[in-house]
């Protein structure tokens, strides 16, 4: 197998394709908008770490018209992403070009510098997360990292946990936890 199709695969066996549920990604939203100061129309950067069919990046897009990057590793993910774009496109016209504020780079987010990014969002597995830290040192202070459903463990020297959204499903209750970088 050549080496790039191996690390892709030994990525996946990491770190497979789950999606945000809408419901929660709108919850997520809300509290960014309410308490951490996202604003629509803004200057402000958002990007999703493993963006997956891009349904993250679409939505902060759409709703709150905000630069909107993904950068996944999985090239069928993205050719998703992009047919999503172009479907979505067409319903969407009347509204303002949100589809203009999307990118997707079909990369390795072990090798992403954070630095320019206000918003931070990560949906992975604590097995993972041990090889994230020289990812996530890389934001600049202030910058918020939502982590979906998995706490960030072992860097509360740098990330602040200042809040957890709560999310019901059925009797069960889930968290993303947001951290400020200090
Ligand atoms: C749990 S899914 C989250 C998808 C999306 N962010 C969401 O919340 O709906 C994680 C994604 O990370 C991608 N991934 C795994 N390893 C990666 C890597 N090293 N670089 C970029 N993407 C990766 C997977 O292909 C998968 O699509």
């Amino acid at each position: 197998m050549p080496k790039k199709d191996f690390y892709k695969f030994i990525s996946q066996l990491d770190l497979p394709f789950l999606e945000t549920k809408q419901i929660h990604l709108q919850n997520i939203f809300e509290s960014l908008k309410n308490q951490f100061g996202l604003k629509e129309d803004s200057n402000q950067v958002f990007i999703d770490l493993g963006a997956g069919n891009g349904q993250v990046i679409i939505y902060s897009a759409i709703n709150y018209r905000i630069r909107s990057i993904g950068i996944e590793i999985d090239p069928v993910l993205i050719e998703e992403a992009k047919n999503s774009i172009k479907s979505l496109k067409k319903h969407k016209k009347s509204e303002k070009n949100w589809f203009k504020k999307i990118k997707i780079i079909h990369g390795d987010f072990y090798q992403q510098n954070l630095e320019t990014f206000d918003y931070i969002y990560i949906y992975s597995l604590p097995t993972m997360q041990k090889y994230l830290k020289h990812v996530l040192l890389t934001a600049k202070c202030g910058a918020i990292i939502i982590s979906h459903i998995y706490p960030i463990q072992k860097l509360n020297q740098f990330l602040e946990l200042r809040y957890k959204v709560e999310h019901e499903i059925e009797d069960q209750k889930i968290c993303t936890f947001i951290y400020r970088r200090v």
